[in-house]
């Protein structure tokens, strides 16, 4: 049984380039379950190698993972942080859903991304959470109409480290709990089921998600299985 493994040590630092890559720059000095926030970053980084804009205001963070991980791990803990920020956003009224892989959405705005990177082959030497939720940010620029916050939503103010707070003891229940629930509750949050997609240039509807992240994506002409690093759903902001 695992208690109090996520964030039993956390580090929060005024600036960092990235979160990530100061866990990765450290990991040989930091707990399994360290928690590494920045209240900005200078050089945030998001999947597909997009920046993550990192102004003061949201919540930044890395959560290391040293043990008992190996290549099937990356999903599951997929699993287990969109769920643990879709508990901690409903905790302060805020309905959101996931869009697959690891993309939390109020509406169809993104209000929370998650970029997970790992180090090693089939025996992982570490896996690395990153998470960006959008707290205070009101403006987004050019992605106003792609993308949300919790203040944006709820009209206030929130403390970053209030919410992160929430987020740990979400995870408490979470690293504990039956990974057979923990999907059933990412399916049920999830958006993607039955909509179309568009995969190597031909039309196909999301038949299901299976227990290991794989797609099920099907057309007239055919079934296929598409791997979760292999795909991405831009088109549902
Ligand atoms: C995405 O593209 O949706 C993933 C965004 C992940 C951003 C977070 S912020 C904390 C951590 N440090 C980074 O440089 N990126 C992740």
């Amino acid at each position: 049984m695992v208690i109090n493994l996520i964030g039993k040590s956390i580090k929060i630092f005024e600036e960092l380039d990235s979160t990530n890559n100061f866990v990765k720059m450290n990991v040989s000095n930091l707990d399994n379950g360290t928690i590494i926030v920045a209240k900005k970053q200078t050089d945030g980084r998001g999947q597909r190698s997009n920046k993550w804009l990192s102004k003061e205001g949201n919540l930044y963070f890395s959560i290391v993972l040293k043990e008992g991980i190996n290549r099937d791990s990356i999903f599951k803990n997929i699993i287990r942080s969109t769920i643990a920020i879709v508990r901690t956003l409903d905790s302060f009224g805020i309905d959101a859903s996931i869009k697959y892989p690891n993309d939390c959405l109020v509406g169809k705005k993104k209000i929370s991304g998650v970029l997970i990177e790992s180090q090693g082959s089939s025996k992982l030497e570490y896996i690395i959470i990153g998470i960006g939720i959008n707290v205070n940010q009101l403006n987004f620029d050019d992605l106003n109409n792609k993308a949300t916050s919790m203040k944006l939503c709820l009209k206030r103010n929130f403390n970053v480290i209030d919410v992160l707070n929430v987020f740990i003891e979400n995870c408490d229940s979470i690293f504990d709990s039956n990974s057979e629930l923990l999907f059933k509750e990412y399916i049920s949050k999830s958006v993607v089921i039955d909509k179309s997609i568009i995969y190597k240039e031909e039309e196909f509807k999301i038949i299901n998600i299976e227990y290991d992240g794989t797609l099920i994506i099907k057309n007239k002409l055919s079934e296929q299985r598409v791997a979760y690093s292999e795909i991405s759903l831009k088109e549902f902001y």
